[in-house]
């Protein structure tokens, strides 16, 4: 038995029994029975002894899912407060931005609804110069922001239409060497790459390499930067006083999610982060060899690239969205059907793309593969 076969068991084992074929962790992942008990058991609690007498005894399990998640992000002094989820996290954000100009440079692939709340917020867009994968030209990039500096630099490591995975260490010392804040979308990239080059502000959500539950999320800022913000929701003369990440987190919230978040990082640092990473990165290979002579698709990544994200595009006009619908009704195989909103300056087609976590064997791919040129042949 390999190092990844028993990691792939020891997930699939902490699971409840996958009906079909789960090949959608970049949407919303396969939480453990862990993960699930320890939301319930909040809930249950709650019941008992009341719903804030019981948010108080979960303040260190949700402590320890703050320390994680610094960790996680390398920024072991940052203040982390909990969100609602990734684009929430944004949000909060931007809402206390401390700048009078409000520049953002960032990546042409950028997340589509990211684009939407930066507009929302009045930043202006300034678009890094890539590679012909998306992937930033850093040299190109350097000389941009230098010669015409934003207020902050917008990395999402991982987008939500391509496994591509951003440099992101590379551009956290170059902003760092110009002087200028990094603010990282770790929403894809969170439990699947190394997400800890030490930002200025990392975000992420729950529910997708995590495996945490649904409707929650993180944003963890520098103390330093956390002071300058001025959160939209500022505190009246006559209330408490209150920290910067306190008025952040103001408000009602479902704690049992947070403690289940809480939970599923704990279960991915037991495991260990280098060992999902690894796992991961194989299983994102061995899909791309599997499927890169399915007739009718191109694999867009390479065959190497570290994530197990992989998009497929189709080549003879195989509507994706068809063949997503195609191969959950009759194979239940669970895809995910990428629309150009989801990188709106970036893509010009839709896409399926596929994201099998650590559990996937080399035969589920393999019966994607077959079921793929099937669904093709079904919708023609
Ligand atoms: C790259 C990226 N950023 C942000 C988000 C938004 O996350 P949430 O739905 O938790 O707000 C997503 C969700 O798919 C994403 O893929």
């Amino acid at each position: 038995m390999t190092d990844s076969d028993s990691l792939a068991d020891r997930w699939r084992e902490a699971r409840p029994p996958v009906a079909g074929l789960h090949l959608d962790s970049a949407a919303c992942s396969r939480q453990s029975l862990s993960v699930i008990a320890a939301a319930a058991q909040h809930a249950r609690y709650e019941a008992e002894v009341g719903g804030y007498v019981a948010a108080e005894a979960a303040a260190p399990a949700l402590d320890a899912g703050r320390a994680g998640f610094a960790a996680l992000a390398g920024m072991p002094d940052a203040e982390v407060v909990f969100t609602t989820g990734a684009l929430n996290a944004l949000d909060l954000l931007l809402g206390g931005w401390p700048a009078e100009h409000k520049t953002v440079a960032c990546l042409p692939g950028e997340y589509g609804p990211n684009l939407a709340m930066l507009l929302a917020h009045g930043f202006d867009r300034q678009l890094l110069p890539t590679l012909d994968d998306g992937r930033v030209a850093l040299d190109d990039a350097a000389l941009a922001l230098q010669t015409d500096p934003p207020d902050f630099v917008h990395l999402t490591a991982v987008a939500s239409h391509t496994g591509v995975v951003q440099p992101v260490a590379m551009i956290a010392r170059l902003c760092s060497e110009l002087g200028l804040p990094l603010v990282v979308d770790a929403a894809q990239a969170l439990g699947q790459v190394d997400c800890a080059a030490g930002a200025d502000v990392t975000y992420s959500t729950s529910r997708k390499w995590i495996a945490g539950p649904r409707g929650v999320g993180v944003l963890a800022v520098r103390p330093d930067l956390m002071e300058r913000l001025s959160p939209r929701l500022a505190p009246p003369d006559w209330a408490p006083q209150s920290t910067v990440a306190q008025q952040l987190e103001f408000g009602e919230a479902n704690i049992a999610a947070r403690v289940g978040f809480s939970v599923a990082l704990g279960e991915h640092l037991a495991l260990g982060p280098d060992a999902v990473r690894a796992r991961l990165a194989e299983l994102g290979s061995i899909s791309r060899s599997l499927l890169a002579d399915v007739p009718g698709w191109a694999v867009v990544e390479e065959a190497e690239e570290p994530s197990a994200i992989t998009t497929l595009a189709s080549l003879d006009d195989a509507d994706p969205q068809a063949v997503r619908a195609w191969l959950l009704a009759e194979r239940r195989i669970l895809t995910t059907y990428v629309g150009v909103p989801r990188a709106p300056l970036e893509l010009s087609a839709p896409r399926l793309r596929i994201s099998p976590h650590a559990d996937t064997t080399t035969a589920d791919l393999e019966s994607f593969a077959e079921a793929l040129i099937a669904a093709t042949a079904a919708v023609a």
